[in-house]
């Protein structure tokens, strides 16, 4: 039977465990999107992952909404990153950049200028800006200029993330941002070859993939989607029809990895799932396929050991438990995070949990 602890390969990427570290923003960057030596203290602390999938990370300022998060786009963005690869492959790690265009979600205030989308929607909710939260502004339709400039940036940000030392990179499909705004029907109203079609709908997507495989190779590209639950006003009237063809042209590009963010139960920001589309993706699709939300080690195992996933990836728990992976073998219990320090810069609640053997130390 496939163990947890069991060496897999997504493309050209050995992963030494099937235990996944999922992509998380921490807002610990400086205002002008540069990683730092905190970030990767933060990130070799959790090198005994199998894969860190790093937090979302601009393509472009045009669209990177997030206060203090990472860019990849100018030479100062990857010397940073250097820091971080490079403390991570010491430590024995692995480590992929998550590749970020926020879409409607990017206020103007750190965008600049009017947000691009699939189509002029506003998104619920309010944005994060340095001044605190305010409301979304309208988005403008991308024209075919601004689908071939994006397109652009993303093929650019991937051969920055190699030339940062990163392992590969994961697009970001889920979650409402711009890759899903054109995936799902309740933000894409176009009528042109972008819209209305599921054929249609998959397109941005394809042409991202095909772009970013053109400029470092498939072998390193991976795909994140979130499937089963509404996100920041994004969702599909039909997942499994939507996701299932999607699987198909994942086959066919071959694309050696997907994580899909399938939610089991309400998410924290109160989405309710709707059925799972994994069991309908699985015999599709035949790269590597990384489930995750609300896993802790018994149901990684029973996951892992079902069939359909190849590897877990776990969020939060990685935030308070640097050595999650050595804690799940071990059965031990796992510290709980701290919402509050989340995003809020700093060191505190961000290198200061403990692994097992200094917390028994303490
Ligand atoms: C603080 C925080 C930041 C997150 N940032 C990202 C992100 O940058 N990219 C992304 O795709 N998902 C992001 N997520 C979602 C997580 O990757 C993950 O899907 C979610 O936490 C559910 O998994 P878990 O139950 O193991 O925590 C974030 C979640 C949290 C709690």
């Amino acid at each position: 039977m496939t163990s947890l602890f069991g060496p897999v390969e997504f493309g050209a990427i050995s992963l030494a465990n099937r235990i996944v570290m999922a992509p998380l923003t921490r807002a610990r960057s400086s205002r002008d999107a540069v990683p730092n030596a905190l970030m990767a203290q933060y990130y070799a602390q959790r090198a005994s992952a199998g894969l860190i999938i790093s937090e979302a990370t601009g393509i472009s300022r045009e669209g990177l909404g997030w206060p203090d998060a990472p860019g990849l786009w100018n030479a100062e963005q990857v010397d940073g990153w250097k820091l971080v690869t490079e403390a991570v492959h010491s430590a024995g790690g692995k480590m992929v950049a998550q590749l970020w265009h926020m879409g409607r979600l990017v206020h103007p205030d750190l965008g600049g200028g009017q947000p691009v989308s699939a189509s002029a929607t506003t998104a619920p909710d309010y944005a994060h800006t340095y001044e605190g939260r305010k409301p979304y502004v309208e988005a403008r339709a991308a024209t075919a200029e601004d689908i071939g400039r994006i397109l652009g940036d993303y093929a650019a940000a991937a051969r920055n993330a190699i030339a940062a030392g990163f392992d590969g990179v994961q697009i970001h499909g889920a979650n409402g941002y711009l890759v899903d705004q054109f995936l799902r029907d309740s933000a894409n109203f176009r009528s042109d070859d972008y819209g209305a079609s599921i054929d249609n709908r998959l397109r941005f997507t394809v042409e991202v993939l095909e772009a970013v495989g053109d400029s470092i190779g498939i072998e390193r590209v991976g795909i994140r989607f979130s499937p089963n639950i509404p996100v920041q006003g994004v969702e599909d009237k039909d997942p499994i029809a939507l996701f299932t063809a999607l699987a198909k042209r994942l086959e066919a590009l071959k694309v050696p990895w997907i994580e899909l963010r399938e939610a089991n139960r309400p998410t924290s920001a109160g989405s309710i799932p709707t059925k799972p589309v994994s069991p309908a993706i699985r015999p599709l699709y035949s790269g590597r396929i990384v489930l995750n939300s609300d896993y802790d080690g018994p149901g990684a195992r029973a996951r892992i050991a079902e069939g359909i996933a190849d590897a877990i990836s776990f969020g939060r728990p990685f935030i308070s438990n640097p050595d999650l992976v050595e804690r799940i073998r071990l059965g031990a219990p796992l510290a709980a995070s701290e919402v509050a320090t989340f995003y809020s810069g700093g060191p505190g609640g961000y290198v200061d949990y403990p692994a097992l053997d200094e917390a028994e130390a303490a």
